[in-house]
């Protein structure tokens, strides 16, 4: 369930609407695809962790049209993450600050710190304003899979991985394909550094410039991020980050490397970019053509490339 709507003003009200009432919309980042509730209503959030089959302990990052509503949810709030916010929102980065007592413990897993977005995707924006518009704020949405697989960057991808947890009332906004492809950097900015939880497509290097301040890099170090000690972002397919593909196999990787005879290409993207953007949706697309194993040769060299070989890594680790 679930039906697909494409672009309308009125379908993105609809959406904001159907939030607002309690239920779930997923709908575009420029990211990946979120499944989002009203981040005040518990009722609405639980649908989030039963649809995703998600552990309640792992908090979700609420959604904002803006730098303004970051005091509804947020306090003590640096220097450097206002600069950081200033710079890059709407953007494919997530601020983790103390929060406030509007982000209650069912959205932030227990913890005393909230995670905040501003997405750029012109869709998300207008359901955003369209909601906050309903006097409110606050779009909790996490990737809209199930707890451990893909992340979807199509709204066919949501509809396959989530349609028959999703009950007649929610809606998925279709909104073309993801642009960046993986997730949005996470940054902790809890202490005077920025540090930094989850790599993505705003680099480290980035977040030094424009902060002003050395960057840590701590995955997982003191607050539970969901991926880090289990097997995440994984297709159905065997993933392989080493060996050589054989008969009927797939393949990613950069189109200056051929394909062997017989192996089933599917992703050659021209830049470490483009690998990021297509990731998912190409290892979506082997799934589909039930491919058994597939090998991945990662890009290197570059920072865009640190976030890709995060989520392989994850996905190709035995389950556990
Ligand atoms: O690009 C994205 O960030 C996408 C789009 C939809 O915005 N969302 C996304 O959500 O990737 P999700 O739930 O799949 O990943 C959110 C991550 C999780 O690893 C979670 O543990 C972490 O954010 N997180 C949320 N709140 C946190 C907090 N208070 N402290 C530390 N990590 C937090
Ligand atoms: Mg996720």
């Amino acid at each position: 369930m679930g039906d697909i709507k494409v672009y309308s003003e009125e379908v993105l009200q609809q959406a904001a609407n159907t939030l607002k009432q309690g239920h779930l919309v997923a709908f575009p980042t420029e990211t990946v695809y979120g499944l989002g509730a009203d981040a005040q209503n518990l009722t609405a959030v639980k649908k989030i962790y039963l649809v995703k089959g998600r552990p309640e302990s792992n908090p979700l990052i609420v959604h904002i049209s803006s730098d303004i509503f970051l005091e509804d949810w947020a306090r003590n709030i640096p220097i450097f993450a206002r600069k950081l916010a200033k710079e890059f929102w709407p953007g494919p980065i997530t601020l983790v600050f103390d929060r406030t007592n509007i982000a209650k413990d069912f959205v932030t897993g227990n913890q005393e710190s909230v995670a905040l977005r501003v997405p750029s995707h012109p869709i998300a924006l207008k359901i955003l304003e369209k909601f906050e518009s309903l006097g409110t704020s606050g779009i909790a949405a996490p990737s809209a899979n199930r707890y451990g697989f893909l992340s979807p960057t199509n709204s066919d991808s949501v509809s396959n991985f989530l349609g028959e947890y999703l009950s007649p009332l929610d809606l998925i906004i279709d909104g073309g394909p993801s642009s960046e492809g993986i997730e949005s950097t996470i940054v902790s900015c809890l202490t005077d550094i920025p540090i930094i939880m989850r790599p993505g497509p705003i680099t480290k290097s980035m977040i030094e410039k424009v902060s002003s301040r050395k960057a840590e890099v701590a995955l997982n170090q003191k607050l539970r991020v969901p991926g880090q000690d289990m097997k995440h972002y994984a297709p159905k397919a065997n993933l392989f980050l080493s060996g050589i593909p054989s008969m009927g196999d797939g393949l990613l990787a950069l189109d200056e490397i051929s394909t062997p005879h017989g192996v089933i290409r599917i992703g050659s993207p021209k830049s470490s970019y483009e690998f990021a953007k297509i990731l998912y949706r190409s290892l979506d697309k082997a799934d589909l053509l039930k491919i058994k194993n597939v090998y991945v040769i990662p890009p290197e060299g570059d920072e865009i490339s640190i976030a890709i070989r995060d989520r392989l890594n994850r996905a190709a680790k035995k389950q556990g």
